[in-house]
């Protein structure tokens, strides 16, 4: 049981800053649990809270927990250059939330990205003390060959590592397609380690993090949806 004013809850879930947000609450357009509360001093109940504001109903999150299907030419960086930045494709109270992507997919990447606003969550998720596997279904430019599989299985040197790096499996589902699970997360890596092994990646998608796959969320590109507790799991 925690309680919070309205204007704080408000904020908390994106929808402004704490001025905006009392002139929200002053003027009618928010209801708590189907009934408009004017008054931002009063505290409520943020278990199971539903708000109504401007008509559209939020679940009070006290952190959120998103999957991505980021489309191709979307940046995930702070500050994209070059193209539009993956929270776009995202409700404008994320980033007045501050959801972040945890790690970084290429701009031309396709596929699953995570994204939340719990730092501890992020942190750990992207610790390189953590070995959850990544699962990447790359296009290569030359056809996958046995001794392309040989090298990435037993590793690559690329210029920056100081040891090799290795997928932990690689399987080939086409001429040019080879499915890499990589449990490292560096800059580039399929990329770099498919060309230092005398290829090059013509595409990359990341179709799962740990047991939670793209295709059982159902979302199409440039869709997401919360991750519920029991998905959360699937990603240790
Ligand atoms: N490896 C890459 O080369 N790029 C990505 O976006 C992810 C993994």
């Amino acid at each position: 049981m925690s309680k919070l004013s309205l204007d704080r809850i408000l904020q908390s879930q994106g929808f402004g800053t704490r001025k905006y947000c009392r002139a929200l609450i002053e003027d009618g357009d928010v209801a708590v649990n189907g009934e408009i509360h004017t008054n931002y001093k009063t505290a409520i109940e943020t278990d199971g809270l539903v708000l109504t504001v401007f008509d559209e109903e939020w679940i009070y999150r006290e952190h959120v927990y998103i999957a991505l299907n980021k489309p191709a030419n979307y940046e995930c960086s702070r500050k994209p250059s070059h193209h539009p930045g993956v929270l776009t494709l995202l409700p404008e109270q994320f980033t007045w939330r501050e959801v972040q992507p945890v790690g970084r997919l290429d701009h031309d990447t396709t596929g699953m990205l995570l994204m939340s606003d719990d730092g501890p969550f992020i942190h750990a998720q992207s610790s390189p003390k953590r070995h959850v596997p990544k699962v990447y279904q790359a296009t290569t430019a030359e056809p996958v060959t046995q001794a392309l599989i040989d090298q990435l299985l037993s590793g690559v040197q690329l210029h920056d590592e100081p040891a090799p790096l290795a997928a932990v499996r690689c399987i080939q589902h086409g001429e040019h397609q080879l499915e890499i699970v990589l449990e490292q997360g560096k800059y580039h890596q399929v990329k770099r380690m498919l060309a230092a092994a005398g290829n090059h990646c013509a595409a990359l998608h990341r179709s799962a993090i740990g047991g939670l796959e793209l295709d059982a969320l159902g979302l199409a590109e440039g869709e997401w949806c919360y991750l519920t507790p029991a998905q959360l799991t699937l990603l240790a």
